[in-house]
């Protein structure tokens, strides 16, 4: 019989935790101590992918290039791949791949080169052909030989992402790996971050500020506001905390006042066709709505319904106070 501790202990511990991460920016040009993050904690299970959302200016980027070893935290712990980040910062940066947020990459290689120079650096096997098959997935196969600084601003961005997994890293931090990318390209990008965590089990940390990106691709949202953590939760618990749909009646005709039968749902009038209903999500609510309706024998020209989504979260938690 197999027991527990015959198992790989490193199969269960989480990919990334994090405990009472904080930095303060301290300026050499006599400008005030800026503190860009504060007491954040966050574990991130192995083969997650977690979305940091977060306003301009949040931390974000600052919390991960203390992950990549690029900015040295003030106070509080990281652990990736079960190391700590004080004691092995070499091991950890085979273990991570990382794209940051700036695109950094000499221009006079070709990005063919770029991948074969970091293959080596990292002592993969099989270099050419790991650099041409990334860069096809990555649809950047018919570039290979061209120098990096005659690629797009989107190319660029692309390469960055071929660079940071060309040496099979297990965890994969992308620093808002798609701006700049367009809907086409982007939608390739993520069919790869997804099939490399679906298929090799690779552990996602990214930051994106299409929510509607973060809602598709992440399986846990964290969003951080000025530098603290404001929400840390499963993407569909924290959908389902959405306590309202809205209904958007459009009438045939114009409606010189809201009907009376509609008071008590306290409709606005958005357009002179147009009202707009607020409600709890239940099936009572939406057929006490439907009866009214039906009854008032109102020309309806369309019905629609929107569902809360990730952007009123969003808005919720980064309001100011
Ligand atoms: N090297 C630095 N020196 C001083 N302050 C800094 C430095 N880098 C970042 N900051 C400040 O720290 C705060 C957090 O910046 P950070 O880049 O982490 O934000 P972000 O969430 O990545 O924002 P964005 O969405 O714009 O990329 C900001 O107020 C920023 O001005
Ligand atoms: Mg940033």
């Amino acid at each position: 019989m197999m027991t527990a501790a015959a198992l790989p202990q490193d199969l269960f511990d989480p990919a990334v935790v994090i405990e009472h991460l904080g930095k303060t920016y301290i300026s050499d040009k006599g400008a005030a101590p800026k503190v860009a993050l504060q007491d954040v904690s966050l574990t991130i299970p192995q083969g997650s992918i977690l979305g940091l959302l977060g306003p301009n200016g949040a931390g974000k980027s600052t919390l991960i290039n203390i992950m990549a070893g690029l900015v040295t935290k003030t106070s509080g712990r990281v652990v990736i791949g079960g190391m700590d980040l004080d004691d092995h910062p070499v091991e950890i940066r085979r273990h991570i791949g990382i794209v940051p947020q700036e695109i950094n990459m000499d221009p006079f290689f070709t990005p063919l080169e770029i991948l074969e120079f970091q293959a080596g650096f990292f002592g993969v096997r099989h270099r050419r052909a790991r650099a041409m098959g990334i860069l096809e997935a990555l649809g950047l196969a018919d570039k290979a030989n061209i120098t990096a600084r005659s690629l797009s601003g989107g190319m660029k961005r692309r390469l960055m992402v071929a660079k940071a997994m060309v040496h099979h890293p297990r965890v994969l931090v992308l620093d808002e790996p798609t701006a700049g990318v367009d809907i086409e390209l982007r939608q390739l990008l993520w069919q790869y971050v997804r099939r490399l965590n679906q298929e090799e089990g690779v552990t996602v940390l990214l930051t994106t500020h299409y929510l509607e990106e973060a809602q598709q691709m992440c399986d846990t949202i964290a969003i951080i506001h000025k530098g603290a953590l404001r929400a840390f939760e499963k993407t569909d618990v924290l959908l389902s905390k959405i306590d309202s749909k809205r209904l958007i009646l459009t009438f045939a005709h114009p409606l010189e006042t809201v009907p009376s039968f509609l008071t008590i749902f306290q409709p606005k009038k958005t357009s002179p066709n147009t009202l707009v209903l607020d409600y709890q999500p239940n099936p009572e609510a939406i057929q006490k709505i439907l009866a009214a309706i039906a009854g008032a024998k109102l020309d309806i020209a369309d019905i629609e319904t929107k569902q809360g989504d990730l952007e009123d979260i969003f808005l919720a938690f980064t309001r100011e106070h």
